[in-house]
């Protein structure tokens, strides 16, 4: 049986003052026996994450990582970096960075290697666009999504990896997948993986993300192969991200 995982993506968003009451107003109440929670921050709250998250059940992550190790990456946040403030999880091949910042699967797939390296788990986003969606491709565009990660990473990383599949039409739009499509969808990435290594594709975690809340959470969840949810708007409130940290325990 797969634990359950629900991870909020802050995305940009938070201050000092913000994060401190979000935090708070989350941090006791996860009970770590039903499924595993995480938040992944913007970097400079990294910090602020490590002191006030330490003694509690909750992950912490974040949203990129550099490709590189280290050296002339002006802007950029290495792997090492984020294990110095105890990440344990960080968010790979966004939609967003992909549209905005233009990652390609090979960048998104380098990335992925440099976390697995430094024992970072990442959390790998698929996802097709609307326009995909309707032209029926979903499933080719998010199957060589993964392929090109899995094409660098070794047999024994399958169980090391978090998948995270958001539909970009759903992202921050309010209109979520259905529960079947969002099942139908993980099933064939899990296929993708078994291909590769049988035994852990059985234990990979594959979440879904793309406007979960707390009143279609249940449903998404109950899915077979929906392992947890990867939550942007609602995991800004605390009430609505521990609602939907029950609704996966
Ligand atoms: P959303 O974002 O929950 O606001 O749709 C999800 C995500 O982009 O990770």
């Amino acid at each position: 049986m797969r634990r359950k995982l629900v991870v909020g993506n802050w995305k940009m968003n938070g201050s000092l003052v913000f994060n401190a009451a979000l935090l708070a107003g989350i941090k006791d109440r996860v009970d770590s026996r039903q499924c595993d929670a995480a938040v992944c921050v913007p970097a400079p709250y990294l910090a602020q994450c490590q002191t006030q998250l330490s003694d509690s059940g909750i992950f912490w992550g974040a949203q990129d990582l550099s490709a590189y190790d280290a050296g002339a990456h002006t802007g950029d946040v290495s792997a090492a970096m984020l294990v110095d403030f105890s990440c344990k999880y960080v968010i790979v091949g966004h939609s967003e960075r992909r549209a905005l910042h233009s990652e390609s699967n090979e960048l998104i797939a380098m990335k992925v290697v440099r976390a697995l390296a430094s024992g970072l788990t990442p959390i790998i986003c698929v996802g097709e666009t609307l326009e995909q969606y309707d032209a029926g491709l979903t499933k080719v565009v998010v199957g060589k999504q993964i392929d090109d990660v899995l094409a660098m990473i070794s047999v024994e990383d399958i169980e090391k990896i978090v998948i995270a599949y958001e539909p970009v039409w759903a992202i921050g739009t309010g209109r979520n997948a259905t529960p079947q499509i969002a099942q139908d969808v993980h099933s064939s990435l899990r296929a993708k993986l078994a291909l590769k290594n049988p035994i852990a594709a059985v234990g990979a975690r594959i979440l879904y993300g793309g406007s979960m809340k707390p009143d279609n959470a249940k449903e998404l969840l109950s899915m077979a192969d929906v392992d947890g949810g990867l939550i942007g708007g609602a995991a800004l409130k605390a009430a609505d991200f521990l609602a939907i940290v029950h609704a996966a325990g």
